[in-house]
């Protein structure tokens, strides 16, 4: 069993696979290790290369805008993405990456125990929720494994993009809110 510090050493030293040439930082995970909501992304943009921190560049805007619709504070989640290392030119990341970063994402759900997990985009939903997911039918719908509860929604980036997709992104956020206000409750 290992404790957050040492993840985070194993992700910063880790070598699975060719993006530790390209990489300038590896990106952990960020955010409360005792989070019972857990956002799990795709891969860190260049800004988040850059600063070894997930969600600080032009999508991190969107993605507290999301938050601030739901009544949710980043400081009180986790926010963390498949690959730990950005895939040069934002490309989809290549599925040897993604198996050889999944372990880490195992461990950081294994520490944290989230009773939620959202999915922000289609590489995170295909790998997590089920491989032919598709964000514009399915995002919003939930499922349960082992006691947690699977959502998926847009990417911020793919938001900044076409922004007209915003507002159904902040009432799935608000959902979520709910989701997780109903989860408190039921636990009383
Ligand atoms: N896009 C992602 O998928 N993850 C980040 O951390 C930042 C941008």
């Amino acid at each position: 069993m290992y404790t957050w510090e040492e993840l985070e050493q194993f992700v910063n030293n880790c070598r699975a696979c060719p993006l530790c040439h390209t990489r300038k930082h590896p990106v952990m995970g960020r955010g409360d290790h005792k989070g019972k909501l857990m956002l799990v992304a795709e891969a860190p943009g260049s800004q988040e290369d850059l600063a070894g921190i997930p969600f600080v560049g032009p999508s991190g805007k969107v993605l507290d805008e999301l938050l601030a619709a739901a009544g949710i504070r980043r400081e009180e989640i986790y926010i963390t993405n498949i690959l730990k290392c950005h895939p040069p030119g934002n490309r989809d990341p290549l599925d040897r990456e993604k198996e050889a970063c999944i372990p880490y994402l195992k461990y950081e759900t294994y520490l944290l125990k989230p009773q939620a997990i959202v999915c922000l985009g289609r590489v995170a939903a295909q790998r997590l929720i089920n491989p032919d997911y598709r964000i514009t039918r399915q995002h919003g719908t939930w499922i349960e494994r082992k006691g947690c509860f699977l959502t998926a929604t847009y990417h911020p980036s793919a938001l900044l993009r076409d922004p007209s997709r915003l507002e159904e992104a902040k009432r799935d956020f608000q959902a979520i809110g709910e989701k997780l206000r109903h989860l408190e409750r039921a636990k009383k």
